[in-house]
């Protein structure tokens, strides 16, 4: 079996008060997945020291690295930088920096290989918009996110072992509209054929995580089903009783 992964994407959330509240009502110490954080990166300290009496391991990342190394790039964060606090991982490809920041298909693969060089584990996420999934879209859109994105991706095994997937489908993100378990199969089932017969990737054992409007209320059926490996959660990641409840739930 697959390890399960609850992976918080903090987002632009959280202040110095809230990161002791989320610690204070964290208990994840008999929970056997793993559980990641990635809060902005000015508190991964923070963060860390806040998490040295969890009795687990309990990863920090960031949520989107610069792709050049460092030098006159005003507002980066260098991913050099990131490892040297700490990050062991970080998200690329959010559709958030997609969408918002109208990050491309080619500077995502840059960053790709970018956060690789450094050692760090990346999370692409990738996902279709609404409409395109009205239109019956979605594997078209998913493969050629993946096909870009993973562009001449090193054939390295252990660089290959650092790749993680997130299903993050627009419509669900932030809106309260879940991709029924179904849904998500589907789609999760699809990506892992795909990196596997196309993208030559050992596909059986590449995690997936799906995201968007994750909650402790519905997590048991998405974390259910055969292909889904985990959640990229937002919303819900913020409380510490509720990543708990996350975490206790991808343990079952
Ligand atoms: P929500 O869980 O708030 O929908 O956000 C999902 C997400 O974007 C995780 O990366």
């Amino acid at each position: 079996m697959r390890q399960k992964y609850i992976v918080g994407n903090w987002k632009m959330n959280q202040s110095v008060s809230s990161l002791s509240s989320f610690f204070e009502n964290l208990s994840i110490d008999e929970t056997t997945c793993e559980t990641w954080v990635s809060p902005q990166a000015m508190h991964i300290p923070r963060v860390l020291d806040a998490a040295q009496n969890i009795k687990k391991n309990f990863q920090v990342g960031a949520q989107n690295i610069c792709e050049f190394d460092n030098g006159a790039y005003t507002g980066e964060n260098s991913a050099e930088s990131l490892k040297d606090l700490g990050a062991t991982f970080t998200l690329i490809g959010h559709s958030e920096r997609r969408h918002i920041f109208k990050e491309d298909h080619a500077l995502l693969n840059r960053k790709i290989k970018h956060a690789l060089k450094h050692d760090l584990t990346v999370i692409f996420c990738i996902g279709e918009q609404l409409e395109e999934r009205k239109n019956g879209m979605t594997e078209a859109v998913l493969k050629y996110q993946l096909q870009e994105g993973l562009k001449d991706f090193p054939a390295d095994k252990s660089l290959r072992e650092k790749l993680i997937i997130a299903y993050e489908p627009v419509w669900a993100i932030g809106t309260g509209e879940v991709a029924s378990p179904e849904q998500a199969q589907e789609a999760h089932h699809f990506i892992r054929k795909f990196i596997t017969s196309d993208l030559d990737f050992q596909g059986d054992t590449v995690p997936l995580l799906y995201g968007g409007s994750v909650k402790p209320a519905n997590a048991e059926g998405l974390l259910g089903q055969e292909d889904i490996d985990g959640a990229l959660v937002g919303g819900a990641s913020l409380k510490g009783e509720d990543f708990s409840a996350l975490a206790q739930t991808a343990s079952k």
